[in-house]
């Protein structure tokens, strides 16, 4: 018997042997919108009137089971029927219900799986409540029933981190009943439901089971380690007061608690923010340039250059399963990178992104290093990753030029050099593209694809392809100096030695801005990221140096007396043998003291509100050139830009969203008031002025 009332269904239900199989079908992911929270009561009631029902499975269609609540739906009032009365609905069926999971099942989808008696999944899926990367926590029930089911310290770590549990891992704590082999969930379900009522077994409501009552220091221990991870978001402490009250009060107390938290947590401008995040993340791939456009096949690539980049590029590219083979100079650099790459991908095993099969697969059949660029003939993308010089780069490019075969495509990694002159360099520059990894490259998501003049939109569209393949994110770029994220981040660093110039120290900058969000202060950032680039960097700009610029040279004294960063023990901060992060450092406040005197500066007390708003001033300013020249298509380009290499506090959906948020008036009159003190850096861009005369945001310019 089949019930599917209407050809646009969503939920189909269909009985055999006693047993009614609910099926999901609402692609891409089986959200629960209104439609879909319709048919399952609808469904759920269907069961109460059919006296031959005596168990129902859940099931969802397509490539996962359900990822939760629909997210688009988030802005409109919510429709009845709510996702927390499907789930008391589905709990209080009268026959056992079997929630039969594959894929992912995500926050409303486990809540959905929370309100079945049993849960049955295939060895390969994963179950999460992901609501916090959203600032919000799970708000149908899974706060009350999740530690029922695993004890609240396991709830606790699976809804404050929002990271997926594995089914193997789902069993151990209680969460599944039976994990099946993929391919044959269907049926194991429907045996499984008629073995209950084989051996009669009843239903298992979730709310009748206790909920196990913390030991106070335990709780406190907890607490405070979820607040420290927590770094100013709000979802995970609401969280942990959900399962307060799951603790310490009735079921239904604690499901009236949880829909207070939720209702909080959905009109706050984190859980705007986080949302806007998701959702810019997905829209960014969506680039005209290479809609409907096929990308080139990859199969075996080259790596120039065994440094930290090379390394970290050759390291994602195997684990994303393609051929590699890395140039080096000499033999023995040659040996250095291929220990360096097989020491990352030791530690992928170690954490388990790679089996121990697979990493011998790839050392013995798909990763070599070479001396001689002739081992590139059949590579389809070389990456040259080697030493930030045009002349460097012109070389490499053109023996890679004589060398690959037609169709590779040659890219460069470099972090601010024309891409447009590299290409120039080869008889083919349509195959000629940035692709603009971030160090460590197997750990950072980003990946900037910087768009030539000539630059194909195959090419473009495999580079794209690329990072989908490496679990990354690719944001297209145009060519400028420094491309999107440095471009801005050479401007926001002169607006914070402004600051210093005129009275903050770099600590006081670092930690205004760590308050503020951020996981590491800027001057700590250089540290790490060793103050000789920087210092690189500004050799190479200091000829076209505008005079009229107020040049903070600080930086380069530490450089000149061998301060590189951590590396050296010392750079911004002293660092200690073993140390986690740095010591402030006398020596360094006195040869800023010595900078401001030189450029006659007397220093002023400057608030940490003041050190925030140059930060933003500076960084949304120089946004908006950059999206007015068309370097970044759109402003969310910019966010997912900052959110993802550049440490930008994600529950704060990024400094175009931040700065809709605070208001672009008070932006440019924060720039104008900056103006009085230094007219050369603090002139406004003609968008940020217009979008303020018309009164719109940034977000008037995300849809193209
Ligand atoms: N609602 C609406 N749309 C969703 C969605 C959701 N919950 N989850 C994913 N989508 C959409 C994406 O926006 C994307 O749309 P697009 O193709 O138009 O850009 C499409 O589905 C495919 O998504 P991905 O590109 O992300 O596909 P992947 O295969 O890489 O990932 C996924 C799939 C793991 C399910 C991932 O999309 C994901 O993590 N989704 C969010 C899950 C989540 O946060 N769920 C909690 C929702 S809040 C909730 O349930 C509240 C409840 O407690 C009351």
């Amino acid at each position: 018997m089949t019930f599917l009332d209407h050809d646009d269904a969503v939920v189909s239900c269909d009985v055999t042997s006693g047993v009614m199989v609910v099926v999901i079908a609402n692609p891409p992911v089986n959200a629960l919108s209104h439609a879909v929270r319709l048919e399952l009561i609808d469904s759920f009631a269907r069961v109460q009137s059919e006296p031959g029902v005596h168990a129902v499975v859940i099931l969802c269609q397509g490539r996962t089971f359900s990822a939760g609540a629909d997210i688009r739906e988030f802005t409109a009032a919510p429709k009845s029927p709510h996702l927390p009365q499907v789930v008391d609905a589905i709990e209080a069926c009268a026959v056992p219900v079997i929630a039969a999971i594959h894929g992912t099942a995500l926050g409303g989808g486990l809540e959905l799986a929370l309100g079945a008696h049993y849960r049955i999944a295939e060895r390969t899926a994963k179950m999460g409540l992901p609501e916090v990367n959203l600032g919000l926590l799970p708000g149908a029930g899974g706060t009350q029933r999740l530690p029922r089911l695993i004890g609240v310290e396991a709830a606790a770590q699976v809804m404050t981190g929002g990271d997926p549990v594995l089914a193997k891992d789902a069993k151990e704590l209680g969460l599944i009943d039976l994990i099946v082999e993929p391919g044959r969930l269907k049926q194991a379900a429907i045996s499984f439901a008629q073995d209950l009522i084989v051996t009669g077994t009843s239903v298992r409501p979730t709310r009748e089971m206790t909920c196990e009552v913390l030991e106070k220091t335990r709780w406190e221990v907890l607490k405070s380690s979820v607040a420290t991870r927590a770094k100013g978001s709000t979802a995970p402490l609401a969280c942990l007061d959900a399962l307060d009250a799951a603790m310490h009060g009735s079921f239904e107390a604690g499901l009236a608690q949880e829909r207070a938290l939720f209702g909080q947590l959905k009109s706050s401008d984190q859980h705007r923010a986080l949302r806007y995040a998701f959702l810019a993340e997905r829209e960014v791939g969506k680039v005209p340039m290479i809609t409907g456009v096929a990308p080139r096949g990859l199969d075996q690539i080259g790596v120039i250059g065994g440094g930290t980049m090379g390394v970290g590029i050759a390291a994602s590219a195997l684990m994303a399963g393609l051929g590699v083979r890395l140039i080096e100079v000499s033999e023995d650099a040659a040996h250095r990178a291929e220990v360096a790459v097989a020491r990352v991908l030791d530690g992928a095993v170690k954490r388990w992104k790679l089996s121990p099969q697979q990493l011998d697969e790839i050392l013995e059949h798909r990763f070599g290093s070479d001396v001689e660029y002739a081992g590139l003939a059949d590579a389809d993308l070389v990456i040259e990753a080697a030493f930030e010089s045009m002349d460097v780069k012109r070389e490499i490019f053109s023996q890679l030029d004589a060398i690959c075969k037609p169709g590779a495509i040659l890219a460069s990694n470099t972090s601010y050099l024309d891409i447009n002159e590299i290409a120039r360099t080869t008889n083919r520059p349509s195959d000629v593209l940035g692709l603009h990894f971030f160090s460590p490259a197997h750990v950072m998501r980003l990946l900037e694809v910087v768009v030539g003049d000539t630059t194909s939109a195959d090419a473009v569209a495999t580079g794209f392809a690329l990072a989908k393949r490496m679990k990354k994110i690719a944001v297209r770029a145009g060519v400028c100096d420094g491309f999107i994220g440095n471009r801005i981040l050479s401007h926001y660093q002169k607006a914070i030695n402004g600051a210093v110039l005129h009275g903050a120290s770099p600590y006081d900058v670092d930690q205004a801005l760590k308050r503020f969000g951020l996981a590491m202060g800027p001057f700590a950032v250089s540290d790490l990221a060793g103050l000789d680039i920087g210092w690189a960097n500004r050799k190479r700009l200091a000829p076209a140096r505008d005079p009229a610029e107020t040049y903070a040279a600080f930086a380069d004294v530490l450089c000149e007396m061998g301060r590189f960063g951590r590396k050296t023990g010392r750079g911004f901060y002293i660092y200690e043998e073993g140390a986690k992060s740095g010591c402030p450092d006398p020596e360094v406040e006195e040869i800023v003291a010595q900078e401001r005197a030189r450029k006659g500066r007397t220093a002023r007390d400057m608030s940490a509100q003041e050190i925030v708003d140059r930060y933003m001033a500076a960084m949304a300013n120089e946004a908006a050139r950059v999206i007015e020249e068309g370097i970044a298509l759109r402003p969310l380009d910019v966010d997912v830009t900052l959110l993802n290499g550049y440490g930008f506090p994600r529950w704060r959906g990024g400094p175009m969203h931040f700065a809709d948020t605070v208001g672009l008036s008070k932006i440019l009159n924060d720039i104008k008031r900056f103006q009085e003190e230094d007219a050369h850096l603090w002139q406004p861009a003609q968008l940020l002025e217009r979008l303020v005369a018309t009164g719109e945001g940034f977000e008037s310019l995300n849809s193209i």
